[in-house]
């Protein structure tokens, strides 16, 4: 049997075919319909490794016919030593069978997931025309929070902050021609998110940060807080979270993991999945605050992986690769190991 490996140049060769606001839209769909039949999924939370500098995560997740999982880490200090903070790679599988179809790299597809996720979210719980959003992080993950914002909801205003200038600059360098979108440089988080419709804080820093303050919010804001998703690394101050409606993917895991690890256990929130579905009410004002409290979920890249798996396919991109063993007969695995070493045979 043959598993296909999908490289980061496959996935950006399928970004150049399809346009980026195109792919972008088809994952924010594919999630939504998988959000949407959320019962059918075997759900966990993720299974994190924790260190002095950072976590590795493994995340995994079925349905009847499909299995995936993604191995991904968060280092906020790796920027120093010239790697990313989140690098992934993950696997699709097939249930019936455990064999592994396909091997795939996730860092730039888990950009592109992370925010089609968060546009899914604020398309139930921003209010609608929202038009200004601020950007508080200007890292790897921002281009993709941005195009998806402008292309997916129509955010035309950008209010840009981060600590390091360098991070803006090369945002707005990426930025700078995309038609209808305007650039806003700004000096502070608080100058930046004045007037904002939306606030999405993708920063990373591991420790208890506080990006937004309750003195900071205004009337009907929604926030899209992203980089809170380890357990001593938050981005609300919890007055934020008790002055708002919350929402989350997966609540075990988002009570471990985001920044509502802040609050009392019987906080309330509500999981995406049951207001995407009609079970629940997103937005109930034009004035209230809501938070979409984003750790990331296994689903999500459950969907991505299949998407851009079919993507590949039809561009027929992809390599078949040997991971795993294939004997003419399925019980004689040593023979595999004898096949062109003879002298093992002779041991
Ligand atoms: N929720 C999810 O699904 C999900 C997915 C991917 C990444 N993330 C998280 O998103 C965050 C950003 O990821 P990235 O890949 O862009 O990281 P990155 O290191 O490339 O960028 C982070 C940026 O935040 C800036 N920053 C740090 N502290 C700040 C502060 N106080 N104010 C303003 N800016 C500040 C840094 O200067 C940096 O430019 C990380 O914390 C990561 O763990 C979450």
């Amino acid at each position: 049997m043959h598993t296909t490996l999908l490289t980061p140049h496959d996935i950006a060769r399928i970004v150049a075919a399809h346009g980026l606001p195109a792919v972008l839209q088809r994952l924010e769909a594919a999630i939504t319909a998988d959000f949407r039949r959320w019962g059918e999924f075997d759900k966990v939370a993720r299974v994190a490794a924790h260190s002095a500098t950072g976590v590795i995560e493994l995340m995994p997740v079925a349905d009847a016919q499909r299995y995936s999982f993604k191995y991904v880490n968060g280092h906020p200090s790796n920027g120093r030593l010239g790697l990313p903070t989140v690098m992934a790679f993950g696997v699709l599988a097939d249930v019936a069978t455990g064999a592994p179809r396909v091997l795939s790299e996730l860092t730039l597809t888990t950009a592109m997931r992370t925010a089609a996720t968060s546009v899914m979210a604020a398309r139930a719980l921003a209010r609608p025309g929202s038009g200004v959003m601020a950007l508080i992080g200007n890292g790897a993950q921002s281009e993709f929070q941005a195009l998806a914002f402008h292309h997916g909801l129509g955010v035309h205003t950008l209010r840009l902050f981060d600590t390091d200038a360098a991070a803006t600059d090369k945002l707005v360098r990426h930025l700078s021609g995309v038609p209808g979108l305007r650039l806003v440089r700004c000096a502070s988080t608080a100058e930046a998110v004045r007037g904002a419709d939306i606030v999405t804080t993708v920063t990373a820093d591991k420790r208890n940060a506080v990006i937004i303050s309750p003195d900071l919010l205004q009337p009907g804001q929604h926030l899209n807080a992203v980089g809170g998703d380890c357990p001593g690394k938050t981005e609300l101050h919890p007055g934020v979270l008790a002055a708002a409606r919350v929402f989350v993917e997966y609540e075990p895991q988002t009570r471990i993991e985001g920044d509502l690890q802040q609050m009392p256990a019987d906080f309330a929130v509500t999981e995406l999945w049951r207001v995407l579905t009609g079970a629940a009410p997103g937005r109930l004002s034009a004035s209230e605050v809501t938070v979409f409290d984003s750790v990331g979920f296994a689903l999500e890249d459950f969907s991505a992986l299949g998407l851009m798996a079919q993507l590949a396919d039809e561009l027929g991109l992809g390599r078949p690769i040997d991971l795993i063993p294939s004997p003419a007969d399925p019980k004689d695995l040593f023979g595999e190991l004898l096949a062109g070493q003879p002298q093992l045979r002779a041991a």
